[in-house]
């Protein structure tokens, strides 16, 4: 059997048509792969975050489109039949999550180079092939990305330093390395013995079950604690710097991340610690202005009153509510970690100059 560090997250399986993935709702207790066929079966692993994370949401997306394009193609023989199916599929895929940007602006790449190729050549099947070439390019971009925001998040830190974390930003969140926990596994290569600290993230656990999980099972110094242990850990100074995820940066530099993310960086404002989130540029979303234009996924209310618990832990009836994500003010962020370099305050311009140099074809950074 395999280690989970050894497998990628999400993966093509092209001869049976599927996308493969580690069933995220069983960790830690079992390493399960599951292969999905249908675009039902992609639609609920997202929706049922059996993957997630906001780049693996978006490998996988990629890869479901491709799969799916196969099924339609064999119905729809016409190019215009064939689009408009594909657009049908594209569009449902898209609605099994809303905040993250990476699900939708992988969706609206893979539609495009089929529409580009259908114009082109007039050619379902080279649609489909083309399709195919996209989807891994979107696979392979995510692994080089991610070990960027390693380099780059590196340089910002050193050896011996405490680290927090909040939800789960690693591995398992993206196809190898992760963001938030790609300068963590390029320091623990290079024996930079960091000291980290994985905020559980209630309600799903995504810290306990899942951070905790891998990074301790790469041999990093890992301790678990509570959302609520977060000020005291840094209030002693055991914590140097805040790396976090994120699900959508807007134009200002606002980033939406799990839920609890924004306070942690009130608190590390308090205690003047550096809180640094780590996005790959399909996460920047220049179209959401500023925090206020992005969606925040709201879900059902027995993840905070029952999953988990042996029973019930809330009285029946009271009302709850359960926001996925929250919004980190731009001010209370340090810097934004890509994969073309850092964007500091003002995040307008740099975020900016950061989509000016990827345009022009920069080489990573
Ligand atoms: O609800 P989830 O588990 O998909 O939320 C994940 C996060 O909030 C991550 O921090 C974010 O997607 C960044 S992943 C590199």
């Amino acid at each position: 059997m395999k280690k989970l560090m050894e497998i990628d997250t999400v993966d093509l399986n092209d001869e049976e048509s599927a996308v493969v993935i580690i069933d995220q709702t069983l960790l830690p207790g079992e390493v399960k792969m599951l292969n999905l066929k249908t675009a039902k079966e992609i639609w609920d692993a997202i929706y049922l975050l059996q993957v997630r994370g906001a780049p693996a949401i978006g490998v996988s997306a990629a890869f479901g489109l491709y799969v799916l394009s196969k099924g339609i193609a064999s119905d729809e023989k016409e190019p215009e039949a064939f689009l408009k199916k594909l657009a049908e599929t594209r569009d449902y895929l898209d609605s099994s999550r809303p905040t993250a940007v990476n699900l939708s602006w992988a969706l609206k790449r893979m539609y495009a180079v089929a529409e580009k190729t259908v114009k082109e050549t007039g050619s379902v099947e080279k649609a489909v092939e083309e399709m195919h070439r996209e989807s891994i390019a979107i696979r392979d971009e995510d692994i080089e990305v991610c070990r960027k925001i390693g380099e780059n998040g590196l340089a910002l830190v050193k050896p011996g330093d405490g680290i927090l974390t909040h939800c789960n930003a690693g591995k398992l969140a993206a196809v190898r390395y992760g963001t938030a926990t790609a300068p963590i596994y390029l320091g623990h290569e290079k024996g930079y013995d960091f000291k980290v600290f994985c905020d559980e993230t209630r309600p799903l656990l995504q810290g306990a079950r899942l951070t905790a999980f891998e990074l301790y099972e790469s041999g990093v110094d890992t301790t678990l604690i509570c959302d609520n242990m977060s000020a005291l850990v840094m209030k002693k100074g055991w914590v140097n710097a805040v790396f976090v995820g994120c699900d959508r940066v807007a134009a200002n530099g606002d980033a939406a991340n799990k839920i609890g993310t924004s306070v942690v960086a009130a608190v590390a404002k308090q205690y003047n610690v550096p809180m640094y989130i780590c996005a790959p540029t399909s996460t920047i979303d220049m179209a959401s202005k500023t925090g206020d234009d992005i969606v925040i996924e709201e879900r059902k209310p027995e993840e905070v009153t029952e999953m988990w618990y042996e029973k019930r832990m809330a009285p029946k009836g009271v009302k709850v509510f359960n926001p996925a994500f929250d919004v980190t003010d731009h001010s209370l962020i340090a810097g934004i970690v890509t994969e073309y370099g850092v964007a500091r305050a003002p995040y307008t311009e740099s975020l900016a100059e950061i989509f000016k140099k990827k345009e022009a074809g920069a080489v990573l950074k």
